[in-house]
């Protein structure tokens, strides 16, 4: 059911400044920031050979990454998106082992314009999972 690795997300308090030390201090290709209102963040992507970073910063003040950012005033690491053919299927599968998706279970579309899920960090030994239908 899982398949490749499609993102890794930081939330950060200052994109610019991100997406500046991995543009400038590392030689990544970083995409423009896009404002994801429905999804409360404005976003990069680092592009690197193999899977890329998002940077998220937080956008209004219902942000859902906006409590994070005040845990962790310097950013930290966010979720791991791992990609899937088929969402739904995925969801039930998971729904039916025990695991938690997280809101009203309704895929989203996220930044690339394809539906996402999140799974509930509990159920990942801590870590937020992103489900990417590819
Ligand atoms: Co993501």
């Amino acid at each position: 059911m899982i398949g490749k690795l499609n993102h890794v997300a930081i939330a950060v308090p200052n994109l610019a400044a991100a997406a500046a030390r991995y543009r400038d201090g590392l030689g990544a290709s970083v995409s423009a920031p896009m404002a994801l209102p429905a999804h409360g963040v404005t976003v990069v992507f680092v592009e690197l050979p193999n899977v890329k970073i998002e940077l998220m910063e937080p956008l209004g003040a219902d942000s859902p990454i906006a409590k994070f950012i005040a845990k962790n005033p310097e950013g930290g690491m966010h979720h791991l998106c791992f990609e899937v053919d088929d969402i739904l299927a995925a969801r039930d599968t998971l729904i039916a082992s025990g695991a938690r998706v997280i809101g009203d279970r309704a895929p989203r579309i996220g930044a690339h314009g394809k539906p996402v899920l999140f799974l509930h960090p509990k159920d990942f030994s801590g870590a937020l999972v992103e489900l990417e239908q590819a």
